[in-house]
């Protein structure tokens, strides 16, 4: 499993990616809105986060249309080569994807909540699909079963033939809450985990871990005093 951030904030950013472990970064509007960014420097920024990691970087275009979408997606494909569009799974969604994977430009179908919508973005031409967790749990529905039957229709089948560079379409979990979430994400073997940075830092804690090390340090300097 691959780990992506999912922020808009430079400095955290910086840090996952200085802990060695860092694959990629998806960003959405509200995100970026976060850091207090304006429309003006929006693609400044996600030209500063393209600089700094080392994968796709996932630049979001708010438009609502194919034709704007598409627009949108050239405008944020010519700013680094390792710029991934992401587009909602709606209708003009999906067309948009189709011409943008035609011209060898990945695309991330985001807001995804089923599998007939998962498939229809894989048909598509998407590059990522990220099936939403959290957001079903808010409303008290399952969002760790919405994904494992995400996982394991799109699995059935090959789309390459279908994809930009005939790479294999990977499943992001997005709406990443929990260290649970991303443990039960790679039980199901989905191929990638956007996380928040405050899962990350959780990710990498353990009580054991925290004890294990108390230990050796009373130890060590048992040692030194001996
Ligand atoms: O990439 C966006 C997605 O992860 C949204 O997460 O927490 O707003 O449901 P959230």
């Amino acid at each position: 499993m691959k780990f992506f951030l999912d922020t808009a904030d430079l400095t955290e950013i910086e840090e996952a990616a200085s802990w060695g472990a860092l694959a990629g970064v998806t960003t959405n509007p509200t995100l970026y809105a976060r850091t207090g960014g304006k429309l003006s420097d929006f693609h400044n920024h996600i030209k500063r986060i393209c600089d700094i990691v080392d994968g796709p970087v996932s630049a979001e275009s708010v438009a609502m249309t194919r034709d704007e979408i598409v627009r949108d997606g050239r405008e944020l494909a010519a700013i680094a080569p390792n710029v991934v569009v992401k587009v909602p799974t709606m209708v003009e969604g999906l067309a948009a994807t189709r011409t943008l994977a035609d011209e060898g430009i990945p695309v991330n179908m985001t807001l995804c909540f089923s599998v007939p919508q998962a498939i229809l973005a894989a048909r598509a031409g998407a590059r990522y699909i990220s099936p939403f967790v959290g957001r079903f749990d808010d409303i008290s529905d399952d969002g760790l079963d919405q994904l494992s039957k995400v996982v394991a229709a799109i699995g059935n089948y090959d789309y390459s033939d279908n994809t930009v560079n005939h790479e294999q379409v990977e499943i992001i979990a997005a709406s990443i809450r929990s260290a649970n979430h991303v443990t039960q994400a790679a039980l199901m073997g989905a191929d990638i985990a956007t996380v928040p940075f405050g899962v990350l830092k959780k990710m990498v804690q353990h009580p054991l871990t925290d004890r294990g090390l108390d230990s050796f340090m009373k130890d060590w300097e048992k040692v030194q005093n001996a």
